[in-house]
């Protein structure tokens, strides 16, 4: 009996994530918003990513990620950071609420989003290189189609018992799903070289398939960063043998092949575009806001850009003895530092990179994150 009402509930689950989930809803262009005048007022944020855009998966499902992260911003803990990320000046710049990982199910509320994002993370489903975190791009979409199912499952029973709801809902209302905005910011753990990018564009290109197919319109895609002009990226260069710096102090070669997935991720995001122009996709060139910031951090009132906050030669942040306590203390002043840890940023830069970025002037079209709904192009 037992055995056989877990089949029926998963006969259910897979029907609603084939059927309902993934089908469900069709594009249609005379649903596309066209008046450029007002903000899209956009319900709610799906995002899919990488440590850049994590906020709380890691920490809910794998390693609590404690102080001295989050010290910058308490009450917002779980992220690689003293603090936001750019994902968080996002969702404020859309007027709402912080995005909650569905891995992090105490106190958590779906309504307005979900992120799916998850540290160490790549494109790639095939290797977990330097990762023992299985949940890559396409994993986070099969997540997203079962919050989804999840969603409409809930909201079904709550129409059934309008007067006496035998629950509170914390899940999105079914038509939220071809309103909210899409973000994606992945690729900065996959390998570079021209054959893996060429396959991660494959991919890449089959799980936003996956999500377009099942209703989602708006979509607004990062670039990966400079990893090249990081910390770690210049650190790591210096102590190669044939290591070309350039003026900048970022590493030449590794900065290629970043151009290189960006380029070829531009490219996609345009045969996308070609493919389902009922959508709307936004590609955002994170590279350039994130270089513009390192290559003038003493502009913007920062000290060196290769030096960081929160770690050293010896220990990574938040690294602890058997005792639990830090082997090795953040600075006083994150405020001061691009980089919170060497690979990710502070606070202090993510809050400048999202103020280039929401406006759109990073932006392929250079439409405001706001108005990412009308097609300009
Ligand atoms: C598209 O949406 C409009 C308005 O909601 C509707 O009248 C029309 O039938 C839809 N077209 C398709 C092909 O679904
Ligand atoms: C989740 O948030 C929505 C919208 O703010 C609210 O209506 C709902 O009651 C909340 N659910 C729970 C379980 O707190
Ligand atoms: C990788 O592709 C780029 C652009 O197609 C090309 O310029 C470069 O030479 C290629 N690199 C290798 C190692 O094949
Ligand atoms: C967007 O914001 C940046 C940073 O605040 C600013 O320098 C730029 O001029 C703005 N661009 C537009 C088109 O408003």
């Amino acid at each position: 009996m037992e055995s056989r009402s877990s089949i029926w509930a998963l006969g259910w689950l897979l029907f609603f994530t084939l059927v309902v989930g993934e089908n469900g809803v069709v594009a249609n262009s005379s649903n596309s918003k066209r008046d450029g005048s007002r903000d899209c007022k956009f319900p709610a944020i799906f995002n899919f990513g990488d440590s850049h855009s994590d906020t709380g998966t890691t920490s809910a499902a794998f390693d609590s990620l404690g102080a001295p992260r989050g010290m910058s911003f308490p009450g917002l803990p779980g992220r690689a950071c003293d603090g936001r990320l750019i994902i968080d000046f996002i969702a404020e710049d859309l007027g709402l609420p912080y995005l909650n990982s569905p891995e992090d199910t105490i106190g958590s509320n779906f309504t307005h989003g979900a992120n799916f994002a998850t540290g160490s993370t790549m494109i790639n489903p095939d290797v977990v290189y330097g990762s023992t975190v299985p949940f890559h791009l396409d994993v986070q979409v099969s997540q997203f189609f079962q919050l989804k199912s999840h969603a409409i499952a809930q909201h079904e029973q709550l129409r059934n018992h309008r007067n006496n709801p035998p629950i509170q809902n914390n899940l999105p209302e079914p038509k939220v799903f071809s309103e909210a905005l899409y973000t994606i910011d992945i690729g900065s753990n996959d390998k570079l070289d021209n054959l893996s990018i060429s396959k991660n564009m494959n991919q890449f290109s089959n799980s936003v398939q996956r999500l377009l197919r099942g209703g989602a319109k708006y979509l607004w895609i990062h670039n990966i960063g400079p990893a090249s002009c990081t910390p770690s990226g210049h650190n790591t260069c210096k102590n190669e043998p044939g290591c070309v710096l350039d003026q900048n102090g970022c590493d030449i070669k590794s900065s290629k092949s970043i151009q290189e997935f960006n380029k070829q991720l531009k490219d996609t995001v345009y045969k996308l575009r070609a493919q389902y122009p009922d959508a709307v996709i936004t590609y955002v060139d994170i590279y350039s806001a994130k270089h513009r910031l390192i290559v003038n951090a003493k502009n913007y009132g920062f000290t060196n850009p290769f030096k960081f906050c929160c770690g050293n030669e010896f220990h990574t942040c938040g690294a602890v003895d058997f005792n639990g306590n830090l082997l090795v203390n953040a600075c006083n002043d994150p405020q001061k530092y691009i980089s919170w840890d060497g690979l990710h940023y502070s606070q202090a830069a993510n809050q400048i990179v999202a103020k280039f970025v929401v406006n759109g002037s990073f932006s392929d079209p250079p439409v405001p994150v706001a108005k990412a709904c009308y097609k300009q192009y």
